[in-house]
């Protein structure tokens, strides 16, 4: 692959995968052509962050048609081998809600086609759209958001929510993006973000890129400087905001929104409608990702704890809505009362 790194790219019947475990040492595409290697891209994070999960998922089915066309199937076995990959795709990981959310788009792709020649031009059409969607929205979360800086605002963020975890752009660090770009004087401070270190690794890599003036801190750190009031405003992600406003996003957020409410400071949550997940009425019922305690006991493949060492990994929490100055969408600021808010930003998104 050559030019400017993309999350994703297909081309030439085959899904290239920006592997970000390899970040930021060195920038390697993960060729796939099947499912189970999409499947297991997303499932070790090689591919991450809510929107490009989706869209990884939704290039999966495309190459996933392609391999059963290759194998021959056509009619009934092909729509079933379709289902079963949709299937896979959706085991990957249970609490990004755009995951979900890109695959029943696809699916439906699948049940309006009579004749299967269709198929693999009406699913790569609909996949690229979703790609194309997802940075023209990204950028218009940018506008919105970028408002809500100040000039000369230092900004504290979690995990990763930039080109990488989307198709372009980003979310919460596309904001913080455009404000730059609009010729804000900006600084970032970067949460380091364990256990698998998606700010250290990715979020650093990108603001260099940009050109952003950021410091990296571990993520205890953010309380000692916002009491020294080198902090004004914090800006996150998320993987799924529940209809009352709870918003899941990386383990650690919470912690975070509970600091910026005790300092007076405001939180921000930057997701597209896609990410907001209507069916689910409160945080409460979101279903949280646990992984594999390794990721806590080791770092980066080398063992820190004791052998045997129990650990707990939950890669999500919830941030209650109260905690929450405002959710950032493509259809604007959502804020209190957040479950108006939310019906009528989806409302204006579809
Ligand atoms: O486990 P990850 O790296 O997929 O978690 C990603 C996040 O928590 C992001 O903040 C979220 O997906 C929003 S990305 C635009």
């Amino acid at each position: 692959m050559t030019g400017a790194p993309r999350t994703l790219a297909f081309r030439d019947d085959a899904l290239y995968i920006l592997d970000q475990t390899a970040l930021p040492a060195t920038a390697t595409y993960i060729e796939a052509r099947d499912v189970a290697t999409v499947a297991g891209a997303i499932r070790r994070l090689a591919v991450r962050g809510a929107p490009a999960i989706g869209l990884a998922a939704a290039y999966g089915v495309v190459v996933g048609a392609l391999a059963a066309q290759r194998a021959g199937l056509r009619g009934d076995a092909l729509r079933w081998q379709l289902e079963a990959d949709i299937a896979e795709l959706r085991s990957t990981r249970p609490t990004a809600v755009n995951l979900f959310w890109a695959l029943e788009r696809m699916r439906r792709v699948v049940d309006a086609q009579r004749d299967d020649t269709d198929i693999v031009p009406a699913l790569l059409g609909e996949a690229d759209r979703l790609m194309a969607d997802d940075e023209a929205t990204n950028r218009r979360m940018g506008e919105h958001g970028a408002a809500l800086i100040p000039d000369g605002a230092n900004i504290v963020t979690h995990c990763n929510t930039g080109m990488l975890a989307t198709g372009a752009f980003g979310t919460a660090l596309g904001v913080i993006r455009s404000a730059h770009e609009s010729g804000k004087q900006v600084h970032v401070w970067v949460d380091e973000t364990r256990p698998l270190l998606q700010g250290a690794r990715l979020t650093t890599w990108e603001l260099e890129g940009l050109g952003i003036p950021y410091t990296l801190i571990t993520d205890n750190m953010a309380g000692h400087f916002m009491k020294q009031g080198r902090i004004d405003l914090a800006m996150v992600g998320a993987d799924r905001i529940a209809a009352n406003g709870d918003a899941a996003n990386k383990i650690g957020t919470y912690s975070l929104a509970v600091l910026a409410r005790f300092h007076r400071l405001p939180f921000y949550v930057v997701a597209p409608t896609s990410t907001v997940d209507l069916d689910v009425p409160a945080g409460d019922s979101i279903t949280i990702e646990e992984r594999r305690p390794e990721e806590v006991t080791q770092l980066r493949g080398v063992r820190i704890a004791p052998e045997d060492s129990r650990a707990a990994n939950p890669a999500f929490d919830v941030t209650p809505a109260h905690l929450i100055s405002g959710i950032v969408t493509e259809a604007g600021v959502v804020r209190e009362p957040f479950p108006s808010g939310l019906v009528e930003a989806v409302r204006r998104s579809r």
